[in-house]
């Protein structure tokens, strides 16, 4: 429980431009020794700011934590520069405008299952957003009701079977998509194309007709393949934004970050990996040459840290002996990279995020990288990740282009043989 509840003073924290609302005597009470530890935190009178504001977090006093960032070192470096009189007027004058521009609707499609539940709770905690539409096949009503209890400002709205899955995207900003089946000891990801690919292609239809401006979230796996057959779809209805198209490939990077910290004893919130290739597998790239802070490995280390890391859902879907793949840490992942989608359409300038998204970056149509998200989805590719890198990350790239380029095709060939719902 407490760490759900860490989880959500990180996001909201990472949600407010890096200003982080929090109460004495209740968050703080779970939250106060680990941040308090930590090097640096401002605190500013905002009674006033806060009057509105009915969340978890009310009154008391307002941290400004860059360190519970979500984004790593750069926006922590950022943000330590900007600690002058003049930036804490500017901070105050961001905090107003998130107060007062925070209307995001996101919509979860798979909102009942593993992991949509924790993924929606923590939404529900985001100050960005004024609604949740949670849709699901089954079960959602007792979710929602469930959810609507907490009082943080979202409303939440239920939406059950394909009747109501058009009311559930009409403007919609973020919709993001954990429908399908998950992995069973065993099972590869992509043993779940034949009946992922088809609960995808539904959706995206019926986003494609309804929100079409949204920006759209897949986790349901194999991303490899369900974001191409996404692109497709949106082809076909004429509507595809690639900018706007995004596999969720961030609990690799959270993984990343949290072995490297725990194998080189560096701070966790410093500790930033970027992870590119795709989201299976041995195209899961961990570039720890990239490492920051600048972090030094063996080839033992670098080998045992890629294996690791490439293979950690399956070391999931085993302990969880047929009850299903990551949920918990998947919901954490998925919703930090909402959060930073939002504060992307809010206006941030300084939002970097991996995902796996149409890219020229390498020969293949869809890669994960490093980007830099904007108002209007994706603003710029990272390449300068892909520059300078290892002979072991070298030839561990070039290895992964093979079965990263066979599952696109899969899904593109997929896609095209389909009929597309009028
Ligand atoms: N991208 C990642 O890093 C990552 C990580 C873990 C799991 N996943 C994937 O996420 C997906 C969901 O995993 P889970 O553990 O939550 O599974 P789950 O079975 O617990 O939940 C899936 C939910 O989807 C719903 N659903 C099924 N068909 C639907 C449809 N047509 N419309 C709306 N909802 C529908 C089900 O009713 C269920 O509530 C799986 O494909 C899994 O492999 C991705």
């Amino acid at each position: 429980m407490s760490a759900i509840l860490f989880a959500v003073g990180e996001m909201a924290a990472a949600s407010a431009t890096t200003l982080s609302a929090g109460s004495a005597t209740s968050l703080g009470s779970i939250v106060s020794p680990k941040l308090q530890s930590k090097a640096f935190i401002v605190k500013c009178n905002t009674r006033n700011y806060l009057r509105n504001f009915s969340g978890l977090k009310a009154e008391a006093f307002v941290r400004c934590e860059s360190e519970s960032s979500f984004l790593g070192n750069e926006s922590v470096a950022a943000l330590r520069q900007s600690i002058t009189p003049e930036a804490r007027n500017e901070m105050q004058r961001s905090w107003n405008h998130v107060q007062s521009q925070a209307s995001y609707k996101v919509a979860v499609l798979g909102a009942s299952g593993g992991i949509g539940q924790p993924l929606a709770l923590l939404i529900k905690m985001s100050p960005l957003v004024s609604s949740l539409h949670l849709y699901d096949i089954a079960n959602v009503k007792g979710v929602a009701a469930d959810l609507s209890h907490c009082n943080t400002p979202a409303q939440v709205f239920n939406f059950t079977g394909a009747c109501e899955l058009a009311n559930s995207l009409k403007g919609v900003d973020v919709v993001v998509i954990p429908a399908g089946v998950p992995r069973k000891p065993g099972m590869t990801r992509d043993d779940l194309f034949n009946i992922n690919a088809n609960i995808v292609k539904g959706l995206v239809e019926a986003v494609a007709d309804n929100c079409p401006d949204a920006f759209i979230h897949i986790i349901s796996n194999p991303v490899n393949s369900t974001v191409p057959i996404a692109a497709e779809v949106l082809k076909q209805k004429g509507v595809y934004d690639p900018k706007k198209l995004f596999g969720v490939t961030t609990l690799d990077v959270v993984r990343a970050n949290t072995f490297v910290a725990q194998k080189k004893n560096l701070r966790l919130i410093d500790v930033d990996v970027p992870v590119i290739g795709g989201h299976a597998g041995i195209t899961i790239l961990p570039l720890l040459s990239k490492t920051r802070p600048s972090t030094t490995f063996t080839t033992e280390e670098v080998q045992e840290l890629t294996l690791r890391i490439q293979n950690t859902g399956t070391e999931v879907v085993e302990a969880k002996a047929g009850a299903g793949s990551a949920t918990l840490s998947m919901a954490y992942a998925a919703a930090r990279f909402i959060e930073s989608s939002l504060r992307a359409l809010d206006g941030d300038a300084d939002v970097y995020e991996c995902s796996y998204v149409q890219s020229d970056l390498t020969e293949l149509p869809f890669f994960a990288s490093r980007v830099k998200l904007g108002r209007n989805g994706v603003e710029a590719l990272i390449s300068s990740d892909l520059r300078g890198l290892t002979e072991y990350e070298q030839k561990a790239l070039e290895a992964l282009k093979p079965e990263l380029k066979a599952s696109i095709e899969k899904g593109i060939t997929y896609a095209q043989k389909q009929t597309v719902t009028a």
